[in-house]
């Protein structure tokens, strides 16, 4: 393919430069909770790495007697999935989100494992409305880069014996190949929100926040054979918006990038999306 062929879609890419329309521009992927769930499988299935990240999430957590927990950026519901099997069969698992279209599927996930569910919708800032020591489990995947200034707030509402749990990229492999693929401003783009909280900063971050603090790397990519073409398109559908502002995650792939991906399933034999994340586990909130 040539430089040229790939212009177009770097001039899309500049226009999300300011961090907010990056932030409405990615949201949009989030709306529609099928999508982003059958993403997610996606993604587990093409993961090197056999571990669930969840699993590594809670790993050597004691959960059992945990009954108010708060899940920040809460999607459809990946994490609360498997946490509700994990704590007090009292527990309500409280769930944040902007989109009002996640609130059905969070739900479900919650109350078929027996627990009590409650749905936010609201876009999380710096501020949040509950009382100091309120919640037993904070937990945050995934998003906190989008509203990374409520750190203190986390601090405040987790019980003093409480732990918050977060999930973020590392800055290394959040880009990928979008560069090569004629993506360089998207790319760039992603790299500034995800430095927003990272792998590689997220320590230092909470350090004001937390007294103790321990870091899991979790080292993953995705593999995509030819035979597996269709989950990458699908893949790369969801993550358009973040690639060409105003797509939805249902649209077609632009004709470019579809050449991209036929160019580099057939030339290489596979496509690999590094996808390394981190894990941090928080105790002893500083906020007192
Ligand atoms: C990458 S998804 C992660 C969802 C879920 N935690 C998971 O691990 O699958 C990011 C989520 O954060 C939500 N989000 C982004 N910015 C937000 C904000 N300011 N307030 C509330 N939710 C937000 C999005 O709607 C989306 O559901």
């Amino acid at each position: 393919m040539s430089g040229a062929s790939w212009q177009r879609f770097e001039s899309a890419g500049k226009m999300l430069d300011n961090d907010e329309t990056m932030s409405s521009s990615s949201l949009s992927s989030y709306r529609c909770p099928l999508i982003h769930e059958a993403v997610s499988a996606i993604i587990r299935q093409r993961s090197t790495n056999p571990q669930d990240i969840r699993e590594v999430a809670l790993d050597g957590l004691d959960l059992s007697s945990a009954q108010r927990i708060l899940d920040l950026g809460c999607g459809f519901g990946f994490m609360a999935e498997v946490l509700a099997e994990r704590v007090d069969p009292e527990a309500t698992i409280v769930g944040v989100d902007a989109w009002a279209s996640n609130e059905g599927l969070f739900v479900k996930k919650v109350t078929d494992a027996g627990r009590e569910a409650d749905f936010v919708c609201t876009k999380v800032d710096s501020r949040l409305p509950w009382p100091d020591g309120q919640f037993d489990v904070v937990v945050c995947c995934y998003a906190l880069y989008f509203f990374v200034d409520v750190l203190p707030e986390i601090a405040r509402v987790l019980s003093p014996n409480g732990v918050f749990v977060t999930i973020t990229h590392t800055e290394g492999s959040v880009a990928g190949q979008l560069p090569a693929a004629g993506f360089a401003e998207a790319a760039e783009a992603l790299l500034k929100l995800t430095r927003r909280f990272s792998a590689e900063n997220g320590l230092q971050l909470l350090s004001s926040h937390f007294g103790e603090i321990e870091q899991i790397d979790y080292s993953n990519s995705l593999r995509f054979r030819p035979e597996d073409a269709d989950d990458l398109f699908a893949y790369l559908r969801f993550k358009l918006p973040l690639l060409t502002p105003g797509s939805e995650p249902d649209d077609a792939l632009p004709d470019h990038l579809t050449r991209f991906v036929h160019t580099a399933l057939s030339h290489l034999g596979e496509v690999v999306v590094e996808k390394d994340d981190a894990v941090f586990q928080c105790r002893k909130p500083l906020w007192r």
